[in-house]
């Protein structure tokens, strides 16, 4: 059970004021059901559940981009997107995600991905300059570096897999931090990702930046469908000194990240994952609570890369074609776990505890769980960082 402290503000929603916010919904619902044709879908009973919930609970401020954002979701005919965007313009709070959702809707007209994400590395340029990223990559740094002084390699040249390495900017530093500390002569690199464009910008980055020859086998697939013969390739590499995950295996929902963990578990030992904390994959579809944590992470995203020296081109690549894209997804998504058929269902954020008992269940040994970037201003945790083994050194050393 997950407590709801000031840690996890913008993650979990008070049940009261979940409740409160169910008769926006349940307002929308509605509307939408009885929907006449050249009908304003923005009508009186929304506009007085948003109105009363705004006034009554803690969370109230989050009500208008609550209903608008639903609404952009069953929006049909211009003038329903434009009643969405009013609504959406309504939201007084601090976090930038209404704003950034209505310029979406005002630029696009329509609730669709731009793009396919991670077709492409060009909308993660923006976001490798943010704060939040520059943290990420040092905090991983690092935590990847005292997981290599307890573990350290058995030879100069060891064999490591990285899952989702996106553009590889991060895993070359990882890997440069490692050939200094242990005076590695060459690395045995084993990359996994569903993206051909991924796989083909890190294996190009990581040979031109790391500081020792590499060899680099790509595995692309979706890690929770590997196939046999995938496997066995990998398999042909052991033994394995340590598999790394970043930010990628929240693209799967619960279920199929047990699925990755156990398969990740039959290739090494050691698994070091860093994840975001949020709540995007237990709720169900069109809950306040989904769209409550979808707002906390996406909104704080977007209130970054705005801040970030990145060009204004690479900034809006970055929030449309990447970030806003993902959450759009989410918010389309009809069923808890989506589906390939469903626009492809990729974001699925939870929170650390929940990945917790997940490795756990799959035979996993917690040894180090922390958190690895909060948001500043008295945020919350963003990422965290886990380092597990398969085996029990002086037993558990997380509880
Ligand atoms: C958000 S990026 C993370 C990049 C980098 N590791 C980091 O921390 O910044 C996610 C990466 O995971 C890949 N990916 C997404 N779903 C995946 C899956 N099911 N299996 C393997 N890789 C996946 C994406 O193509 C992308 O390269």
């Amino acid at each position: 059970m997950i407590s709801n402290t000031m840690d996890n503000f913008g993650i979990f929603l008070p049940a009261q004021d979940a409740n409160a916010l169910s008769k926006v919904k349940q307002a929308i619902d509605d509307v939408v059901a009885q929907r006449v044709a050249g009908v304003d879908l923005v009508t009186v009973a929304v506009m007085e559940a948003v109105a009363k919930v705004k006034l009554t609970v803690g969370n109230g401020d989050f009500a208008p981009a609550f209903a608008g954002s639903l609404l952009s979701k069953y929006a049909q005919t211009p003038a329903d997107f434009e009643s969405a965007i009013c609504l959406l313009k309504m939201d007084q709070s601090a976090n930038p995600f209404s704003a950034q959702l209505a310029g979406y809707l005002e630029r696009h007209g329509s609730l669709m991905p731009t793009t396919r994400v991670f077709s492409a590395t060009g909308p993660y340029d923006a976001w490798e300059k943010t704060g939040f990223y520059q943290a990420h990559m040092n905090g991983i740094v690092n935590n990847v570096a005292a997981f290599a002084q307890r573990t350290a390699p058995k030879t100069k040249q060891p064999v490591i897999i990285d899952v989702g390495p996106a553009t590889g900017v991060l895993l070359a530093r990882i890997l440069n931090r490692l050939v200094d500390d242990h005076d590695l002569e060459a690395i045995n690199l084993v990359l996994i990702d569903i993206s051909t464009a991924m796989l083909e910008g890190a294996s190009a980055y990581c040979l031109e930046h790391v500081s020792v020859p590499l060899q680099i086998t790509t595995i692309e697939c979706h890690i929770e469908d590997i196939k046999p013969e995938q496997l066995a390739q990998i398999e042909s590499n052991k033994p394995i000194w340590f598999a790394h995950a970043s930010a990628s295996l929240h693209h799967m929902p619960h279920t199929q990240k047990q699925k990755a963990m156990e398969t990740l578990g039959g290739l090494t030992d050691h698994l070091l994952i860093t994840e975001f904390d949020a709540n995007n994959d237990l709720p169900e579809a069109n809950t306040p609570e989904l769209f409550y944590s979808v707002v906390g992470l996406y909104g704080y995203f977007f209130d970054d890369i705005c801040k970030s020296p990145a060009t204004e081109v690479e900034k809006r690549a970055s929030i449309d074609d990447f970030l806003l894209s993902e959450a759009v997804i989410i918010i389309r998504s009809e069923h808890r776990f989506g589906s390939s058929e469903e626009l492809g269902r990729i974001d699925y954020h939870a929170h650390r505890d929940v990945w917790i008992e997940a490795a756990k269940h799959t035979g996993w040994t917690v040894y180090r769980a922390e958190t690895s970037v909060v948001v500043p201003d008295g945020g919350r945790a963003v990422t965290f960082f886990l380092d597990i083994g398969k085996m029990p050194i002086n037993g558990e050393l997380y509880t």
